[in-house]
């Protein structure tokens, strides 16, 4: 019998979640840029009993992600990919950002649609942000979603005279995120393959405390306390609409964006909170 394999890039609070929940009967292949969080995130799978495969991969350079994506065909069928690899705003510089939350995002998408197996799934963790981004105008939406990703971080729209700060960036390569994930839909598609976002709202992960705990604590707690569910969420919960979206439940659903987020962009639209990007 072929192996069926789970890639879940990105090691940290929600990647471990979508891990434990999705590897089952698989093998995890787990990737990360800190070797340290990785190590950890596998041991912590072995010992629940997942058969784990490690790779260090940085989601910002095509190499490594090629890379990442032969030696996961090279194991066997790749009928998951969660793609949970991310910078905050507080982590780091716009540049960075871009980098890694949009350009990464989309090196994802062309790499792994050349070796996603006929009838598999991809889900991509964007993020709320997303959707707090002011609109772009539609030639902006139309080079986001589809200049190729080598090419993407010379857009004007993306030079450091365009995106002022790590909020913005942040808010605009999530946004990306939806808008890539959208067009790669049509690809994934030709190849039997469906691939989704999710835009979670403040999940308790290490990135959520450095972001809670930063300078804009007092914001983060206003989102919480406006918002319908009035708590922040569990990783766990992402990891249950990432189970739904890859799975067979979700045959009919692809191209599109599952915002998770307790009520937080909601009480955004009925002027109960205000957000400013940092
Ligand atoms: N936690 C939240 O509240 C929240 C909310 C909305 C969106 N998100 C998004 O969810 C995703 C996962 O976040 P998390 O909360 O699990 O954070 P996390 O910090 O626990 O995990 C993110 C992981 O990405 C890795 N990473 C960073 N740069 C990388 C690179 N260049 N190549 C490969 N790996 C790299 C980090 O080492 C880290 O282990 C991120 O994209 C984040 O923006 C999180």
């Amino acid at each position: 019998m072929t192996t069926k394999v789970v890639v879940v890039i990105g090691a940290g609070g929600i990647g471990r979640a979508i891990g434990r929940r999705q590897g089952s009967g698989k093998t995890v292949v787990l990737a990360d840029l800190n070797t340290k969080t990785l190590a950890s995130a596998a041991s912590e799978l072995e010992a629940d009993g997942h058969t784990v495969i490690s790779r260090q991969v940085d989601v910002s350079s095509r190499d490594s992600v090629h890379d990442l994506a032969l030696a996961a065909v090279d194991i066997g069928d790749v009928v998951e990919v969660a793609h949970t690899a991310g910078l905050s705003p507080v982590q780091a510089s716009p540049a960075a950002i871009l980098a890694v939350d949009l350009a990464g995002t989309a090196l994802v998408l062309e790499e792994f649609g050349q070796i996603i197996a006929p009838g598999g799934a991809a889900v991509v963790i964007s993020s709320m942000a997303g959707h707090m981004q002011p609109p772009l105008d539609p030639a902006a939406e139309r080079a986001l979603a589809s200049t190729p990703a080598d090419e993407l971080l010379a857009l004007p729209i993306l030079t450091p005279a365009a995106v002022p700060n790590s909020g913005a960036a942040y808010a605009l390569a999530k946004r990306a995120n939806h808008l890539r994930v959208q067009a790669a839909a049509v690809t994934w598609g030709d190849r039997g393959a469906r691939v989704n976002t999710i835009s979670p709202g403040i999940i308790l992960t290490p990135l959520a405390r450095e972001e809670m705990s930063g300078p804009g604590a007092a914001g983060y707690q206003d989102m919480i306390n406006t918002s319908a569910a009035g708590r922040v969420g569990t990783t766990d919960e992402v990891a249950t609409a990432a189970a739904y979206l890859l799975g067979p439940d979700a045959a009919f659903i692809t191209g599109a964006d599952l915002l998770i987020d307790g009520g937080v962009i909601a009480a955004l639209r009925a002027d109960r909170l205000q957000v400013q990007f940092r």
